[in-house]
């Protein structure tokens, strides 16, 4: 009931959506007066041609502009510090990519104004004041990235992924350009759509669910449902890739303020541990996370079932599920020939049984449920 709800909600970042909106790019920069300008990308980026096309962008309106394109996937700490000089010599960061390239760029953001290494900030608000002039070009549709104020950094020595969280690392403007991800393979399209879901689905349902998450997720999940299967058997179907374009950073700014829990808690774990990609780790997590938490939020899964085109909260369960092997989700890592004996899950559990994330679920999870929910990803 809104009569007993108290909530602040934010999105300090300036979103310009559209097919083709890339073009405005210019117009952007020169209203701000940036004129020098690091994009900061991936290689998979720029053999899809999407660098090129920024970077013309770049030239058309007269911008210097310098490329560090040494984000991996799951971005390390040494791949976010190696590019710190040149990021200090530039005005603007532009982040052109999936999350792993816009979460590079504003952990580089952060280290070029107020120092230190990108271990001095790990956890939540510790970013003392507003970071530099920072662009978010996202190419993936799914991590929402382009809109949060998180940056999810992998230490390898440690096999963890940690967040950094705060206010500050909000771009200043999300170009939400759908044309950007049309080059999408199937399955980068199915994982990171299925990450959207996740962040809608979870936003809605956390300890810290709110009417205008709430509002931003309803509106993202039936998307999701309609627009995912689409664009992953035709990646050219514009409306599909625009509509989960939308959907995706909408997701984003649902769980930027509503969080996400016991899914993404399981997925940063595995991601950290194994390296996996971090759309897939939640499409697995996702719908053993809703069974879990079913029965304290039994209205709330109703409704995203109605979403869903389901008539009950069990049905909308397992159409999450039948979406993920509709687009060729794997059933489980043993798929790709991953195991865990009990050791490691032992260690899977409680990686996310300490990730920020599980604070926000609903419902307690205790050590031999996180066990076995996680056993049940492989
Ligand atoms: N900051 C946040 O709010 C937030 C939220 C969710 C996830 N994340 C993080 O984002 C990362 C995952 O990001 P992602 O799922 O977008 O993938 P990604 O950025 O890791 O990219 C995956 C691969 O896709 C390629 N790629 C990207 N766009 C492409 C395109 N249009 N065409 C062809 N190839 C393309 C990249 O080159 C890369 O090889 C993880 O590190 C995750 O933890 C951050
Ligand atoms: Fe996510």
């Amino acid at each position: 009931m809104i009569s007993e709800s108290l909530f602040s909600f934010q999105l300090p970042t300036k979103i310009l959506f559209g097919v083709g909106a890339l073009a405005n790019l210019g117009t952007e920069l020169d209203e701000r007066g940036w004129d020098s300008a690091l994009i900061v990308t991936d290689q998979g980026v720029r053999a899809a041609g999407l660098l090129a096309r920024l970077e013309a962008q770049l030239q058309a309106c007269g911008a210097q502009y310098e490329v560090y394109d040494g984000v991996v996937s799951n971005p390390t700490v040494a791949v976010i510090e190696a590019a710190q000089p040149l990021a200090q010599k530039q005005q603007v960061l532009i982040g052109l990519g999936g999350g792993s390239s816009i979460d590079t760029a504003k952990a580089l953001n952060l280290l070029r104004t107020h120092g230190g290494h990108v271990l001095d900030w790990e956890g939540n608000e510790t970013v003392p004041g507003p970071c530099g002039p920072l662009i978010a070009i996202p190419t993936t549709a799914g991590t929402g990235s382009e809109v949060t104020c998180i940056a999810q950094v992998s230490v390898p020595e440690r096999k963890e992924k940690l967040p950094i969280i705060s206010r500050y690392l909000a771009p200043d403007i999300a170009l939400v350009d759908p044309q950007m991800s049309a080059s999408m393979p199937a399955r980068l399209t199915a994982a990171t759509g299925m990450d959207a879901l996740t962040h809608a689905i979870e936003a809605a349902t956390t300890l810290a669910e709110q009417p205008l998450a709430d509002l931003l997720a309803f509106q993202a999940i039936p998307l999701i449902n309609t627009f995912l299967p689409r664009a992953v058997q035709d990646g050219a179907d514009m409306e599909a890739r625009a509509q989960l374009a939308f959907a995706s950073t909408i997701a984003g700014a649902a769980f930027n303020n509503g969080w996400v829990a016991l899914a993404h808690a399981v997925a940063h774990a595995l991601g950290g541990l194994y390296d996996l990609h971090h759309g897939l780790c939640c499409s697995l997590a996702l719908p053993l996370a809703m069974e879990f938490n079913l029965e304290v939020k039994r209205e709330k899964y109703l409704r995203i079932a109605e979403l869903l085109g389901q008539t009950t909260a069990e049905a909308g369960i397992a159409r999450v599920r039948e979406l993920a092997r509709e687009i060729g989700i794997p059933s489980g890592l043993r798929e790709l020939g991953l195991s865990a004996d009990e050791g490691e899950l032992e260690k899977i559990a409680q990686l996310a049984l300490s990730d920020g994330s599980i604070f926000f679920n609903p419902r307690e999870v205790g050590e031999e449920e996180m066990k076995r929910l996680v056993r049940e990803i492989f």
